[in-house]
């Protein structure tokens, strides 16, 4: 592990996660836990609970969980041992000077050296004879060197060994190139290959300046015209935004969102350093909260088509979920902003920046996108468009604003103002009833586990899973009863597998005298580590009597040593009958 045990317990003493978390988020008090609107994902009813007896949060609407370390990782983009000593530097602590590093801190290390020199080497061969169809490309697409070099574009040749043998000769182990996914294992399992040939090569450079993935483009039309980079040990594609790194010091609060990687570099030649672009995946509340942290308002540049536009639609929302105010550029033409600034020849800088002024805010967009669908010539199609915009109205969170849009349209259409508000107000109920149940609804299925990929055997053992889950939550919350459960439950009798992975771990844990959750952060990935909040936070302040206990465990006990358990393939007509049986029963 990364710091002595001891030191942690005091770092997470000294940093109440009431007090750390109401620094970026509102909370108010409900019973003995706090509630607030949850900071990673855009929400308006609040589902982010802080446990303070157990000094966790769990948010119902998103499946986020932690401690207070995890809370500084996500909020502040940080790795592990950064948002210790973030929360070190918070609390006035010292960092204990013989601290090591664990093995996944070494790894990301590893992984975040092989990239820079990945990079470096993309760029050298660029710029070499080998990589002259890679520098004619970027040419024909109209990049000045400077932009080349500012973004520090590369090639990949087409050897399947160059980039691997030249790490290797670096000291890289086949490991740590396949983690950084620059490298694939064959699938003899000997040896491996570069991931990206034959393309021209975009690096993702993310806040502390750090190269974190790859972006390729192949120059001809051939499929996929981009590869990325797999999430790796330090990327994930959906909580990071390509260009990032220089929109955030454009010296601007306000950020144009763009489609791609081309767009983004084009609309930076042109002098606008505050672009950034998603990673091939459409726009996360994880990217949009991470906008907020540099930016108030974005002005969404997707491409003029018919994609662009539904990715639009959809964006809006996530970013004004996030607190942002949020404009949209149309491009004359139906072009991209790469197309439209080329197109304009000297003047792209200059026209662009006009178009990016006379952009509208994402109201106006939306009701002239509606507009289109109705015949205003005519009062059933002008009765139409009222009625589904006071519908869009009602949606607008600010009171403010719902009033600035209700004037406009009453002035244009001759409208009595009341009349259309009571309309507004009428939908407006109707939506929060639905989002509200909407909002139930996700929380219902999270719970029963339908679809969850990581534990897929919640829902095919709903039972045992459900007293295994109890006992874990027990478990952790009660230490003292470590032994006496360990008495009586063997990992073996868990039906769950992960849950029985959780079992052995803190069982482990507690066997050597350690605080089972101390390293939660450390030894699980990120999915693991909510699931474990999740069980916790579900069990907060239900039944932790003996008595309930014992009951947990009796029904492991039965669950472990059903004759039938699993296979029922296996099984003849009448056993199925009698299980069919037995369910229902239990059902009522
Ligand atoms: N993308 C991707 N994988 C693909 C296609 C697209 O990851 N197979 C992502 C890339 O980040 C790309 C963005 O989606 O930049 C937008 O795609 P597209 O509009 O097709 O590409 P452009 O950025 O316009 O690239 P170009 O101008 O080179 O065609
Ligand atoms: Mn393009």
């Amino acid at each position: 592990m990364a710091f002595p045990e001891s030191f942690i317990q005091d770092l997470k003493m000294r940093n109440s996660i009431t007090d750390v978390v109401s620094s970026y988020v509102s909370l108010k008090r409900r019973g003995r836990n706090m509630i607030g609107l949850c900071p990673f994902h855009g929400e308006k009813t609040p589902s982010f609970n802080i446990y303070t007896e157990d000094e966790h949060f769990y948010c119902f609407g998103c499946g986020a969980g932690g401690d207070v370390i995890t809370f500084i990782m996500k909020i502040e983009n940080l790795d592990y041992t950064d948002a210790v000593k973030f929360l070190a530097q918070r609390a006035g602590m010292d960092i204990p000077e013989n601290s090591y590093d664990n093995s996944m801190s070494r790894l990301r290390t590893r992984v975040l050296e092989a990239n820079r020199e990945a990079a470096r080497y993309y760029y050298k061969t660029l710029i070499s004879p080998a990589g002259r169809e890679g520098l004619d490309y970027f040419h024909s697409r109209m990049l000045s060197d400077r932009t080349i070099r500012h973004f520090g574009l590369g090639f990949a040749d087409d050897d399947w060994s160059s980039l691997t043998n030249h790490l290797k000769s670096l000291g890289f182990s086949e490991n740590e190139l396949v983690s950084a996914n620059l490298a694939v294992r064959r699938r003899s399992g000997n040896g491996v290959f570069d991931r990206f040939t034959n393309r021209v090569m975009f690096p993702i450079i993310d806040l502390r300046g750090n190269v974190i993935a790859f972006g390729g483009r192949i120059m001809t039309d051939q499929k996929p015209k981009y590869l990325n980079t797999s999430d790796t040990p330090v990327f994930k594609k959906s909580a990071n935004l390509f260009s990032l790194n220089n929109a955030k010091n454009a010296g601007t609060r306000t950020l144009l969102l763009c489609e791609g990687y081309m767009d983004v570099i084009a609309v930076n030649q042109a002098g606008f350093a505050n672009a950034v672009a998603t990673l091939g995946t459409a726009l996360t509340a994880e990217q949009a909260t991470l906008i907020k942290r540099y930016a108030d308002e974005v002005v969404i540049c997707y491409d003029a088509d018919e994609a662009g536009q539904k990715a639009t639609a959809r964006a809006i929302p996530i970013l004004r979920g996030a607190g942002l105010l949020v404009r949209v550029l149309s491009i004359p033409n139906g072009k991209d902003p790469d197309e439209y600034i080329k197109s304009q020849g000297a003047d792209g800088p200059e026209a662009f920046r006009a178009i990016i002024e006379k952009s509208g805010n994402d109201v106006d967009y939306r009701l002239q996108k509606l507009r289109a669908d109705y015949n205003l010539q005519t009062s059933d199609g002008r009765v139409g468009y009222l009625e589904a915009a006071s519908r869009l109205v009602a949606g607008i969170s600010s009171a403010i604003e719902q009033d600035v849009y209700a004037s406009k349209l009453c002035r244009e259409f001759g409208l009595d103002k009341s009349a259309f508000m009571a309309q507004v107000e009428k939908h407006g109920k109707k939506l929060s009833r639905e989002q509200y149940k909407k909002q139930q609804r996700k929380i219902q299925t999270d719970l029963s586990g339908r679809g969850d990929r990581l534990d897929p055997d919640r829902a095919k053992k709903p039972r045992s899973s459900s007293a295994e889950e109890a006992l874990l939550a027990h478990l952790l919350s009660h230490p003292d009863s470590a032994d006496y459960i360990k008495s009586r439950v063997q990992p073996e009798q868990f039906q769950n597998t992960l849950m029985r992975r959780y079992y052995s771990y803190f069982l482990q844990r507690t066997e050597q005298g350690l605080d089972p959750m101390t390293n939660v952060s450390a030894d699980f990935t990120d999915d693991e580590r909510n699931k474990i909040y999740k069980i916790i936070s579900k069990y907060s302040g239900v039944a932790s009597t003996k008595r309930a206990l014992d009951e947990y465990i009796n029904v492991i006990h039965e669950e472990s040593e059903r004759p039938d358990r699993g296979d029922i393939s296996k099984m003849t007509p009448e056993q199925l009958n009698e299980r069919l049986e037995r369910i229902r029963k239990a059902k009522k």
